[in-house]
């Protein structure tokens, strides 16, 4: 093994990776064994931290993880080694909730969700009917994914197909694990962002034909929310669910007081917000409900007998001002909860920002979220909760080795407060409060280079 920054030759981007791509990072990891829970910091359950290791990446897999002082496998000796010391290595981030062709209208003023989405998002998602608006979308959409850490989405494209085809193809072209599908929406929207209930599903069945499973994609059956399905196109989302075993499902839930209140106008015979999907068969374990902040304890039942998850999106849930997320009752409600950007609702695709909203909103309630939690949460807590823990989410041998590098600090201010710290979860946590997509130093897609910071 040499000590030497040795930088990693980076392999075209969608080039498949064959057994003779072997390559060495070098650095402090970070991952988790378990959830931290709302424990105090000092107490740091689950949480794995190994100073100065190697990873040895082959074929786009972690083939192993060693202490840097402990002797390389005969077969690892001359291979090269990116030398990471001094910066903090995690696996990528995995965001839950996310609309690619909202990047069009992040940070537009003014307006609560119902409103929000009639001023600017539905005019702006229009434009996708377009090929080649969706296709540069797409492209634009992962490239800046990536280049804040994340290395896998659950993604909302819009009503048209072109829009989910573009993203699983930019995503395969990567080897990137995404998970989208075509949005369902027949009423309540304009000209132009509807579907009907017959090629919707026609739709929804050649992608789940084409793309569910190719690589590292995963078809979602994407119900934007239920104002804007017909009774019919609901049921036919919820015959997908039961038909197509292994797909996930994506929505809104419980957001928003008006939205809540419009819902239980347009079906009044539903216990609650959460029943409409529930009662056609939408809810089951690879059901990612984004927000909830709305829902009452049965509903928090039902979530927790189907292991469905909570997509929480802190700086969306503020800067819509839709509400608090009360987590810790989620997670004494024994909940999967996930964390996501949300954007464009939300204001950044930094997990780092919405990690700091998000400890925001829990001190607002009297909770503490740990810098463990919230990073669990990012990492595998996502993983676990979407099913995919034995490919993604942690530092680990047969993982895909999505990775990022991390500058402790960025700027006078972070590196003098950086240098006080006493311990590691002062650290981490001062990084995930001062930090976001400036500290990023590399990022990683199974072992290729997809971003890196200018030198
Ligand atoms: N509910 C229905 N559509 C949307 C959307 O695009 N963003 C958010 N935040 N909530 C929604
Ligand atoms: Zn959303």
């Amino acid at each position: 093994m040499t000590a030497t920054p040795a930088p990693t030759p980076p392999l075209p981007r969608g080039a498949a990776p064959d057994a003779s791509d072997r390559w060495i990072l070098r650095g402090d990891l970070l991952d988790f064994v378990d959830d931290p829970g709302f424990a105090p910091p000092d107490a740091a359950p689950g949480a794995r931290w190994r100073a100065d290791h190697l990873v040895l990446i082959e074929a786009g897999r972690i083939h192993a993880v060693q202490p840097a002082a402990q002797a390389l496998p005969e077969a690892w000796r001359d291979v090269a080694v990116q030398d990471e010391r001094g910066r903090l290595i995690l696996p990528g981030f995995i965001d839950t909730h996310v609309h690619c062709p909202q990047l069009d209208v992040i940070a537009s003023y003014g307006t609560e969700l119902l409103d929000w989405l009639n001023t600017y998002t539905f005019p702006a998602e229009r434009r996708y009917a377009d090929p080649e608006v969706s296709q540069q979308g797409a492209r634009r959409f992962l490239n800046a994914l990536w280049a804040h850490g994340t290395t896998s989405a659950v993604v909302f494209p819009t009503v048209h197909k072109v829009s989910a085809e573009a993203l699983f193809e930019a995503a395969h072209t990567a080897g990137m694990r995404l998970v989208t599908g075509k949005v369902l929406m027949n009423r309540f929207a304009p000209e132009g962002l509807l579907d009907d209930v017959e090629q919707a599903e026609r739709d929804c069945v050649d992608l789940i034909d084409r793309w569910h499973g190719r690589g590292r994609n995963a078809f979602a059956v994407t119900v934007r929310f239920a104002p804007t399905s017909t009774p019919q196109q609901l049921a036919m989302a919820g015959r997908l669910c039961q038909t197509y075993a292994g797909t996930y499902m994506q929505t809104h839930v419980a957001e928003n007081r008006d939205e809540v209140k419009w819902v239980m106008e347009l079906y009044p015979d539903a216990r609650s917000y959460l029943d409409v999907y529930d009662r056609d068969g939408l809810i089951g374990p690879r059901a990612v409900l984004a927000h909830g902040i709305w829902l009452d304890e049965r509903d928090r039942a039902v979530l927790r007998e189907h292991g469905a998850q909570i997509a929480h999106s802190p700086s969306s849930n503020l800067f819509l001002g839709s509400g608090l997320f009360d987590w810790a009752q989620a997670q004494r409600d024994g909940l999967h909860v996930s964390l996501a950007s949300d954007v464009g609702g939300g204001t950044s695709l930094s997990m780092l920002r919405n990690m700091q909203d998000a400890y925001k909103i829990q001190a607002l309630q009297g909770t503490r979220l740990t810098a463990w939690k919230a990073l669990y949460t990012a990492t595998l807590g996502a993983a676990r909760a979407l099913g995919l823990s034995a490919e993604i989410g942690s530092i680990e041998p047969g993982r895909h080795a999505d990775l990022a590098a991390w500058n402790w600090a960025h700027g006078e201010v972070a590196t003098h407060r950086d240098g006080l710290c006493r311990d590691l979860h002062e650290r981490l946590f001062v990084w995930m409060t001062l930090g976001d997509e400036r500290n990023l130093h590399q990022t990683w897609v199974a072992g290729q280079t997809v971003f890196a910071s200018p030198p």
